[in-house]
Formats: structure tokens, C-alpha cells, sequence
């Protein structure tokens, strides 16, 4: 017979499980800025910061996009640049295009309300089940379930389900779990909990076990294997790009920069003139001879790379060689490039890869214009 992964499942006192969860919660939980009221505008935006974005990180980004856009209808009213710029350097930027097209629909359809049905709220743009849930439990106290990889590795362990984590198919065996046990009277609670112990106990590498508030209730620490769960199989190796970027200023000293397509990887950034070259030639010329083919540029680049950036994105590695270099303004005509003064570069959003190419070589550059 196939082993049933919620076995454990009847065993779990269900009232005393949500009860340690629930009062643990109270009394630890962190100060956080989206924790101040249940808004649901603002518990979607900190939702959506906080997938692949670490607390930390997310904190300083909220508090300035709430002041930027403390309204639904203040997000979906903003140009979409400026929307860009406050999330440069999050990372995953189809998240933010994603929610504010959602949040458009909110303020044409609902008024402006957050629906509160797990129908409605899921048919919005970038809103999963993950999210649906977290947003239905934690500004409506709908006891909806809210599962991403923190709260799977969490009942992993306190279930001791051996299914891996890695397939998307496992996600709807956890919210079964969920389901059965989340608490009606308090379902934000119990599911900020479960984030919460995911986040400061029940952690990926070595669980503090002897501090936590369910330990009694955790097949996995039962049987001690609390380290070898969750189960998750590795992902493929990232691919390598070789790249090549230019740093190109015209005659009056401005800028060279481009906007990336609208959908796709960092869809609608800004980013310095780049192609992927092959390695085995000159990045130089290959990058003289792209910038020719792709936009009739002559560009002039000077011999040496002047920094070499890497940056890794989850399915991609990038290893960029940075090349400076100088252009005409007049040719610049009738291409998808523009050139901005040096102070006009920080209105503009830029990835990260690109922000680096700038912080790396732009006070080289402007000194030698200087001279
Ligand atoms: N991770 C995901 N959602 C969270 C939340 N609301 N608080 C803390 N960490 C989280």
C-alpha cells in the first residue's frame, strides 16, 4: 500500500497544537511594519516583498513604498517607472508589475476594496495561493491555508512528510494539513506563526528544537530526524552567460542608456547598452559589432575591461565584462536608446547587475572626461 503522507495527521491534538502556536505567537513575535494594522493593501504589498526577499531586506523597501503609494488607488494611479524605481534592487520586478496591474483591478472593479473570497482574490494578477491565503487570513481571518517553502518545511517536520517539497504537486497535500488544523477563532495568527516559527526556529539547517513552542507535537523531533526533512531535490545548475556592456557617453557628457522590452527577464528596466558575446573572441569587438548590427551605433570603446560584474539570477548566471566607450549623439536617433545627463541616472530604474556597472566605473569615467 502507498505510504499516506498525512498519517500523522489524526494523531496531532488539534486544539492544544493551535493553542502553543498561537500563544508563542503572541508573546515573540517581531515588530514588524506590516504587522501595525490588518490593511489588506498593505499586508498584499509586504506579502509580495516577502516572496524570495528576506524580512530584513523587505523592511526599508516597505516603509518607502507605503509612503510613495499608501493607497490602492495611489499605486494604480502611478507611472509605472516610478513604481520600478521604488522596487529597484528587490529583485523578481514581474512581481510589481503584476501587482499593480492587480491593484488597477481592485480600484476599477471593487472600488478599491480587497475582495474577500478566495474566487475573487486568486483571479488577481500575480495573487497565488500562497498569497490568496495569506492576505484572506491575515486581513480578513478567513482560515485559509497560506503554504510557501517555510511553512512546508515547518509541517514536514511536525507531520514528518517525506514528500518532496521541490514538485508543485506537494503543495496541496500542506494545505490539506493546514486546513485540517488551522485555528477558526485566530487563522492570522496561526498562520503568522507558522511563518514566524519557519522564520526564527524551525530554520532550513539546524532547528533550535529545544526552544520550540510545538516540539511536543513534532513526529520529526520524535524520531529525530528533524534534519533530514524537509525533503527538496536540487534544481538544475543556473546557465552561464558571458555578456559584454558598454559605459558610453556622448560629446555633451551624458549617458547611453536603454529600456528592456516589456515582458520577459527585468522587463521595462533601464539598462547600459549588453549582449551576450562568446567567449572565445575579443567582448570588445563583439559588443563594437552588436552595437552597429542592433542599433546603426558606431560606438568607439577603449581597449581593457574595466570591471567584470557577476550576478546570479535563479534560472541564469550572468558574467558581464564592462566596456567604456564614447558615441555620437546624432546617431543615437531613431534607436531604443537615450542619453541622460549624470544627474538624470538615478531617476531611472536599473537592475542590480547594472547599478554595480555604474557604481564601478562611473567616477572613472567621469574623472577622465574631466581631464
Ligand atoms: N514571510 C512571509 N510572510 C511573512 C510575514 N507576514 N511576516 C514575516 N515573514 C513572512
Amino acid at each position: 500500500m502507498k505510504d499516506e503522507p498525512l498519517k500523522h495527521l489524526i494523531t496531532i491534538d488539534q486544539e492544544e497544537f493551535q493553542n502553543d502556536l498561537i500563544t508563542w505567537f503572541s508573546k515573540e513575535q517581531r515588530d514588524l511594519p506590516w504587522r501595525k494594522d490588518r490593511d489588506p493593501y498593505r499586508v498584499w504589498v509586504s506579502e509580495i516583498m516577502l516572496q524570495q526577499t528576506r524580512v530584513d531586506t523587505v523592511i526599508p523597501y516597505f516603509n518607502r513604498f507605503l509612503e510613495r503609494f499608501p493607497t490602492i488607488d495611489a499605486l494604480a494611479m502611478a507611472d509605472e517607472d516610478e513604481v520600478l524605481k521604488a522596487w529597484e534592487g528587490l529583485g523578481y520586478y514581474s512581481r510589481v508589475r503584476n501587482l499593480q496591474s492587480a491593484v488597477k483591478e481592485v480600484s476599477e472593479k471593487y472600488s478599491g476594496i480587497v475582495p474577500d473570497t478566495p474566487k475573487e482574490i486568486s483571479s488577481l494578477k500575480g495573487v497565488g495561493p500562497y498569497t490568496a491565503g495569506a492576505i484572506l487570513s491575515i486581513a480578513y481571518g478567513k482560515p485559509e491555508p497560506a503554504v510557501d517553502g517555510n511553512v512546508m518545511r515547518v509541517f514536514s517536520r511536525i507531520l514528518s512528510i517525506w514528500l518532496d517539497i521541490a514538485k508543485p504537486s506537494t503543495r496541496k497535500v500542506f494545505e490539506e494539513a493546514v486546513r485540517a488544523l488551522i485555528s477558526k477563532e485566530n487563522p492570522s495568527y496561526f498562520n503568522q506563526a507558522l511563518m514566524e516559527l519557519g522564520a526564527l526556529i524551525c530554520t532550513p539547517t539546524s532547528p533550535s528544537c529545544l526552544l520550540c513552542p510545538v516540539r511536543d507535537h513534532c513526529h520529526a523531533f520524535n524520531e529525530g530526524v528533524q534534519t533530514e526533512l524537509p525533503v527538496k531535490s536540487k534544481k538544475k545548475a543556473a546557465r552561464k552567460l558571458n555578456m559584454a556592456a558598454a559605459v558610453l557617453f556622448t560629446e555633451d557628457n551624458r549617458v547611453v542608456i536603454h529600456k528592456r522590452a516589456s515582458s520577459g527577464l527585468l522587463a521595462n528596466l533601464w539598462e547600459f547598452p549588453n549582449f551576450e558575446v562568446s567567449s572565445t573572441r575579443s567582448g570588445r569587438k563583439q559588443l563594437e559589432e552588436r552595437m552597429e548590427e542592433a542599433y546603426s551605433v558606431e560606438a568607439t570603446l577603449k581597449a581593457g575591461v574595466m570591471t567584470k560584474i557577476q550576478h546570479v539570477f535563479t534560472h541564469i548566471i550572468w558574467d558581464i565584462e564592462v566596456y567604456a566607450g564614447s558615441v555620437e549623439t546624432s546617431t543615437l536617433k531613431e534607436t531604443d536608446l537615450i542619453a541622460v545627463t549624470i544627474e538624470e541616472m538615478e531617476k531611472y530604474a536599473f537592475p542590480v547587475s547594472h547599478q554595480k556597472i555604474w557604481k564601478e566605473t562611473s567616477e572613472t569615467i567621469i574623472k577622465q572626461l574631466e581631464t
